[in-house]
């Protein structure tokens, strides 16, 4: 789509960006230890690090913060929420949490043991640092075919139904305290499910008991996804079709600051009573009181706004055409990239672009710094710093399949200008490709180390 529909919205409030000179931008990087996340944000000037919380919220979801209930128990944004959430989602128990990894602390503190397994079509770094850190297992099942990106296939974020059932008879079901699956698929591409492969996946839970919890973060992408490309859903409304879909399990955990286009908040939901009495003292341990979970009044009123805002068709239509424009850009300048466009990025395959690169020598990273040094456009390596780990079992390095560099939209943020100018670095950076040097680790911890890692050129 080298065209899309325009900004369903005018620019009301500006925030001024600037691009640092050069000779600034590489003092930035070496300070920085040529990791991206430790820069200042002024010193970047496109930041496509995430689409998390950087989104621009409403007129609607500001005036409805201003009526914010800073109650500390039963406060009325808790039941406006409420509402929210019941009718998008529909489970019987939630809470709401700061962020969505709070809700995935939760989960894990509560279910996951030491040696447990955790399955689902591709974790993302929270979930399954989160799951890791309680001695478990995350492990990914998606279908092939996400692992290679010129691979057209119009769900690559489905499970391998074969794959999830062999794993478990091969692990045993009493090693599996539930199961799970993301979508988008953030990790592979921003890629979405079928529903019905949604309805396979619930199935397979069903008949070996395994509790079904979906990750909720990019549900509306997903639904206008399933409702362009799965036949018999193109009259459903993205509403009807999230409700379906999550109608096919027994609980989620959300970041809002996704597809509820909010600054800060998350979800916990589930149709469990008893489990959900254990979370909610979780919560109240970690989080807060119920009817806040960690968040101010006036955030769970621009969540429960932003819950619906992320659902209308028309500006689903312009936020994955900007993602699809990027790509096809991208590609028709001969970059390498992700096909087909996934909903909230576009991913760069730094392993192709940079093939003279191993794994160790992290070309992710390596492509990360180009791409600040050439146009002070911040994105996230999503390879062999994010997802690379020692074997519990062998003590050798795993490393992923895919080398990728994700460049997160935020929502409602930058204009078809910014994407154009993401474009032509990219043409720099690729013209010079087989001179750019791989990097090495000098500091990173154990778990989550793309957000503190430090770095040196080799
Ligand atoms: C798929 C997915 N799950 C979970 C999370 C974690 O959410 P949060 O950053 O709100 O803790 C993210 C955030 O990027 C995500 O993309």
């Amino acid at each position: 789509m080298t065209e899309y529909l325009p900004e369903p919205f005018r620019i009301k409030m500006v925030e001024p960006i600037r691009l640092p000179e050069r000779e600034a931008r590489e003092n930035a990087l070496r300070q920085a230890g040529y990791n991206v996340f430790a820069l200042k944000a002024e010193d970047v000037f496109i930041d496509m690090l995430t689409d998390s919380g950087t989104g621009a919220m409403s007129q609607f979801q500001w005036a409805a913060m201003m009526a914010g209930d800073e109650s500390y128990a039963g406060a009325r944004s808790y039941y406006r929420l409420a509402e929210a959430v019941k009718e998008v989602f529909g489970f019987e128990y939630w809470m709401p949490t700061h962020q969505g990894r709070a809700a995935e602390g939760i989960l894990s503190t509560l279910l996951v043991k030491e040696g447990n397994y955790i399955p689902n079509n591709m974790h993302f770094d929270t979930t399954d640092g989160n799951i890791r850190s309680r001695g478990g297992r995350p492990t990914n099942l998606v279908i092939d075919e996400a692992y290679d990106p010129e691979n057209q296939h119009p769900f690559k974020g489905n499970m391998d139904i074969e794959k999830l059932i062999a794993f478990i008879l091969e692990v045993g079901v009493e090693n599996i305290p539930f199961g799970m699956m993301t979508v988008t698929n953030n990790a592979g591409g921003g890629q979405p499910v079928s529903m019905e492969n949604m309805r396979a996946v619930a199935e397979v839970y069903k008949t070996y008991e395994i509790p079904f919890f979906i990750d909720a973060a990019r549900y509306a992408e997903n639904a206008y996804f399933v409702k362009m490309r799965e036949p018999g859903y193109e009259n459903k409304s993205t509403l009807e079709i999230t409700r379906e879909l999550f109608a096919l399990a027994d609980g989620m955990t959300m970041s809002a600051k996704k597809d509820a286009i909010v600054n800060i908040g998350g979800l916990l939901c589930m149709n469990n009573e008893e489990l959900f009495t254990h979370a909610r003292n979780e919560l109240i341990m970690r989080e807060g009181f119920p009817t806040y979970g960690g968040l101010a009044g006036r955030d769970l009123d621009a969540m429960a706004v932003g819950l619906y805002e992320g659902l209308d068709e028309t500006y689903l239509e312009y936020r994955l055409g900007q993602t699809s424009y990027l790509t096809e850009k991208l590609a028709e300048a001969g970059i390498p990239v992700m096909q087909p466009a996934g909903g909230h990025a576009v991913y760069l395959d730094a392993g192709k672009m940079l093939p003279h690169l191993s794994h160790a020598e992290l070309p992710d990273q390596a492509l990360v710094v180009e791409l600040y040094r050439e146009g002070g456009i911040r994105g996230v390596e999503l390879g062999s710093v994010m997802f690379s780990y020692e074997d519990p079992d062998t003590g050798e390095m795993v490393y992923p399949d895919l080398e990728l560099v994700r460049l997160a939209i935020p929502r409602r943020t930058y204009t078809q200008s910014h994407l154009d100018y993401i474009v032509k670095a990219m043409v720099k950076i690729m013209a010079r490709a087989d001179e750019i040097s791989g990097y090495k680790f000098t500091y990173a911890p154990q778990f989550l180390k793309h957000f503190t890692a430090q770095f040196e050129p080799l």
